[in-house]
């Protein structure tokens, strides 16, 4: 948990102000250096992630371990998740594109846990069958993100905790409750099932190798705000002989408002994966942007890019080419373009992206079997 006057960042909540230099410092992450992105790409083969690039994924814990470890012939497996409260928004989703490239570099197997024991027990108004509904909805967006099926296995946590069970349970005999009232902020109020559950979300940290014996090492793709988990798996990992979990860390993808992550609880804020091409239209074309109040005012004194999703969401994932996103910026800042324009030329994008995922979507229908348990 981190509370910096008005800054919050818990798995639960996120609030304020978004400064990353400030919060790599606060989680006590390692920023991504130049350096250590220069080596994955060799390891690549020169293909880096736009995400990489524009540094959406700005910090980690031990990725270097990883790359060292992967050189010299090691295996790596890869973790991450979702927590059925809803549907999928891009938010949600742009972890999981890069998680499947991270699968394709590093040939990797995945297991992607869908923490509908978390949800249930968090949110006080979920019956058993509504998160059940929201996994089943989520597993279609999970699929759809084309991971390849026969290296990845989706756990949901009710109907599979027999596989999870038994590393719960030796990661919570040596977590204790001052521990995960200091990271999560539990109060004495708080139920004894979220109390508990910080383990089962560790488990699959150490999956792999409790099953195969082998010294692998699991890397976590995920946004920043999961860190409290993975602090605590890591504290625990050598006392129950495991390794250590790596894991490399996204910025919040912006909302549609003003600030903010893109969020659930704010559906204005955000582009979900079954948004009709007529909302998403909408959407975009509502949305807070950088510019001026009026066309004369943006030509005369510009835009400002930095504050502005509709520019954030090309640089960090529809606008790929460098030359084209640089042009846009300066025609932002110099009143060149105008966010009317910007926003139709989002919209195209965006639209035609949605299009094939929806597409997917459909024929990920056929596919659940193969990627459960
Ligand atoms: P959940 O369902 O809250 O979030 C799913 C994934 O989306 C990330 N995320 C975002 N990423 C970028 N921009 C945003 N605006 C944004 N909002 C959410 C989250 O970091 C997460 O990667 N407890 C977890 C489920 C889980 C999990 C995991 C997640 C279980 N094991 C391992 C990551 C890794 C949860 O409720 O995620």
């Amino acid at each position: 948990m981190s509370r910096d006057n008005e800054t919050i960042i818990t798995p639960w909540e996120v609030k304020g102000k978004l400064e990353y230099e400030k919060i790599i410092q606060q989680f006590g992450t390692s920023p991504l250096t130049e350096g250590l992105i220069k080596r994955f790409k060799k390891l690549a083969g020169g293909n880096l992630h736009v995400m990489l690039r524009r540094k959406l994924f700005f910090t980690h814990r031990d990725f270097d371990l990883v790359i060292n470890h992967y050189e010299k012939g090691g295996e790596v497996v890869l973790y991450t998740g979702r927590g059925p409260s809803g549907p999928i928004h891009l938010g949600h989703y742009v972890p999981w594109i890069f998680t499947k490239y991270l699968q394709d570099v590093f040939k990797a197997k995945l297991y992607f846990q869908i923490t509908d024991d978390e949800k249930f027990l968090y949110h006080r108004e979920y019956r058993l069958k509504d998160v059940q509904k929201f996994t089943n909805d989520n597993i279609l967006d999970i699929i759809a993100a084309g991971f390849d099926p026969h290296k990845t296995k989706i756990i949901i946590d009710i109907r599979d905790i027999n596989v999870l069970y038994k590393i719960a349970v030796k990661v919570a005999k040596h977590v204790t409750f001052s521990t995960v009232k200091a990271v999560f902020g539990f109060q004495h109020s708080t139920n004894i099932g979220l109390i508990f559950f910080p383990a089962v979300q560790a488990a699959p940290c150490f999956l792999e190798e409790e099953i195969t014996g082998e010294n692998v090492l699991t890397l976590i793709p995920c946004a920043i705000d999961q860190d409290p988990y993975f602090r605590v798996a890591r504290d625990i990992a050598a006392k129950l002989g495991y390794n250590k979990p790596s894991t490399l860390y996204s910025k919040f993808f912006p909302g549609l408002l003003a600030g903010g992550k893109m969020s659930s609880s704010e559906p204005e804020s955000a582009i979900y994966m079954t948004d009709t091409s007529e909302t998403i239209k909408r959407k975009i074309w509502n949305a807070f942007t950088g510019g001026q109040p009026t066309v004369e005012e943006q030509r005369l004194k510009g835009g400002n890019p930095d504050i502005c999703p509709i520019f954030h969401y090309l640089y960090f994932l529809f606008e790929e080419d460098d030359h084209k996103i640089r042009q846009q910026e300066m025609d932002c800042r110099s009143g060149n373009l105008l966010c009317g324009e910007h926003k139709l030329y989002l919209i195209k994008k965006l639209v035609n992206f949605m299009e094939k995922h929806r597409k997917r979507r459909e024929k990920a229908r056929d596919l659940v079997d193969k990627f459960l348990l």
